[in-house]
């Protein structure tokens, strides 16, 4: 999702540094000696914005319009000052559909809190002197084209609570002085090209609630210091290359609601009591990494969780029983060798039914045999996604799954279903995707098909 650039063209850049040097020539001059505090900060505050605009070259929604010299600077869209200093607290242009460049002059606006930029498309460096900004608590400069690193003096912005650097071009290493920010609660860098490892720092982050580093390029293992974050409710490393284990430090982190592995390489088998070292967890994707051994019994206990995705790994055996998970809406156990190819392999689809709000089961490509039992037509009312391909399903499709009323994806294609296809399955009015071949279905096509809008 690249947004298109428009192409920084020459704007009179010369012509209003020429007219802000003017500005502040006339404006010094007419400060007077006991003023000289008060009128230096503030001064430079207007300067630092107008620096700040001269470098945006799309505007089209006019918000830099409020921003001259008819208006305080602290009536410019955007900016709030504090009451006693008049100091610019708040630069919020979130969402303006602007494009530019960063000016570092921003780091002359020494009273700021907040630098809200988020979606717009400012593009080339987040600037160094950011790192000035020592009052900082939120950065957020997520949804924009940045690109060059992320500057290492950050980590002097001391007070910062939340950094979103999330969907940019950012690139190179992840600071690891960065962890020096001890008031840090969320870090937020996903979805850029960094690269390098994960710093052995990041477990120094001590307030660390959220860190998201999905969809990187970052290599080598998970380091155990993130074991050390023991405040973490949310963990994004997907998308990545990393390596070795299941990071086992990551079970010391009880308040952890959720953790996104997917999509690397990682091997070995899911630790054994999850149930008891994360208690608290409400999503664990491992998809589509290298995970063997069997899924573990203890999943049965994690009556909190939402999300179970272990899709395209290389898990065996049994799958347990999901009575206790009331609270599941997506299951994704596809694409592994699960089951043994006996009877009783889909007996834990009926411990399903207690999931009233599931809204996703594939299990398709496993080695799943025996039948599908009837109390499929007791799975959740709301179900849209039911996906057994490719498994060795035999005996007949039961008619009760034509109770799944809400189902818009079925596939039970490679398997060796027989008899007859059920009349029932016309009462799938939402179906947009019935995939039934390469079966033993005898007989005719049900003539309720034909009330399927597919
Ligand atoms: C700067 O502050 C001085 C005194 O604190 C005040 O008189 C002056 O109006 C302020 N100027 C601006 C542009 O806010
Ligand atoms: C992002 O900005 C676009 C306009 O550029 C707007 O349509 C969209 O709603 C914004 N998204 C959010 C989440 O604010
Ligand atoms: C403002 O920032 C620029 C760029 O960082 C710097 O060169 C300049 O000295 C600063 N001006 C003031 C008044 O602080
Ligand atoms: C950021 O952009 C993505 C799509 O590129 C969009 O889904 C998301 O809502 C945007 N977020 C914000 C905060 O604008
Ligand atoms: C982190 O590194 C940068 C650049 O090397 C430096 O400017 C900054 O002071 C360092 N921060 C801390 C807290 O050491
Ligand atoms: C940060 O982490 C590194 C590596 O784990 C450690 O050697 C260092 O002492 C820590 N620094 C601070 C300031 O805690
Ligand atoms: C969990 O924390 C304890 C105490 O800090 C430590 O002894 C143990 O090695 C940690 N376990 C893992 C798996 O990191
Ligand atoms: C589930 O939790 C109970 C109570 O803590 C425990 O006795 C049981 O062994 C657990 N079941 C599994 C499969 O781990
Ligand atoms: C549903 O949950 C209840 C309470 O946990 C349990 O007694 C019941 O056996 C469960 N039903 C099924 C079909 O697993
Ligand atoms: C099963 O495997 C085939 C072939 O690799 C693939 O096209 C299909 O998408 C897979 N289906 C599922 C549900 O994973
Ligand atoms: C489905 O649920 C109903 C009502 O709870 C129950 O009477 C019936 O036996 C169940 N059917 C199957 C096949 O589990
Ligand atoms: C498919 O099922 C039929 C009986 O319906 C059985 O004879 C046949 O061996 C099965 N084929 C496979 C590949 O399991």
């Amino acid at each position: 999702m690249e947004s298109q650039l428009p192409r920084p063209h020459g704007t009179s850049r010369a012509a209003t540094l020429w007219l802000l040097h003017s500005i502040a020539a006339i404006a010094l001059a007419a400060c007077s000696m006991s003023d000289v505090q008060g009128a230096h900060g503030n001064e430079t505050d207007r300067l630092a914005l107008l620096e700040f605009k001269a470098k945006i070259i799309v505007d089209p929604l006019s918000v830099l319009s409020s921003w001259s010299s008819s208006h305080h600077y602290c009536q410019w869209h955007g900016v709030t000052c504090g009451r006693r200093h008049q100091r610019v607290t708040i630069l919020d242009l979130q969402s303006q559909e602007l494009s530019g460049t960063i000016s570092p002059h921003i780091g002359n606006l020494s009273f700021l809190r907040v630098l809200d930029l988020q979606n717009n498309s400012f593009y080339s460096r987040i600037p160094l002197e950011v790192g000035h900004l020592s009052r900082l608590l939120h950065l957020y400069l997520n949804n924009n084209s940045l690109s060059g690193p992320i500057p290492p003096s950050l980590s002097s912005c001391s007070n910062l609570v939340s950094t979103r650097l999330h969907n940019n071009k950012l690139q190179g290493y992840v600071p690891a002085n960065l962890s020096s920010l001890s008031k840090l609660r969320e870090l937020w860098m996903g979805d850029n090209g960094l690269s390098g490892e994960i710093p052995l720092s990041v477990g120094n982050f001590s307030s660390l609630e959220y860190l998201h580093l999905g969809n990187n390029k970052l290599r080598g293992t998970v380091p155990d210091t993130l074991g050390n974050l023991r405040n973490l409710i949310f963990l994004s490393l997907a998308k990545n290359n990393l390596v070795g284990n299941f990071p086992s430090s990551l079970t010391n982190i009880s308040s952890m609601e959720a953790l996104d592995l997917a999509i690397n390489q990682l091997v070995g088998s899911l630790p054994l009591d999850l149930d008891i070292t994360l208690p608290n967890l409400q999503f664990l994707s491992v998809m589509y990494n290298r995970f063997t051994g069997s899924i573990p019994k203890s999943i049965s206990n994690m009556s909190q969780l939402n999300d179970f995705q272990i899709t395209s790994n290389s898990f065996t055996g049994d799958v347990p029983s999901f009575r206790k998970m009331s609270n599941l809406l997506f299951l994704g156990i596809g694409s592994n060798y699960l089951g043994r190819g006996l009877a009783n392999d889909l007996d834990f689809l009926c411990s399903l039914t207690n999931a009233t709000n599931l809204y996703y089961l594939g299990i398709g490509n496993n080695s799943f045999g025996g039948e599908v039992p009837k109390c499929i037509g007791n799975l959740s009312i709301i179900l849209d996604m039911f996906v057994l391909e490719g498994n060795a399903l035999s005996g007949t499709m039961p008619s009760s799954i034509g109770n799944l009323i809400n189902l818009e994806v079925l596939s039970v294609s490679l398997n060796n279903f027989s008899g007859s296809i059920p009349p029932e399955i016309g009462n799938l009015k939402k179906v947009k995707e019935l995939y039934l071949a390469y079966n033993m279905f005898t007989g005719e096509v049900p003539h309720t098909l034909g009330n399927l809008s597919i």
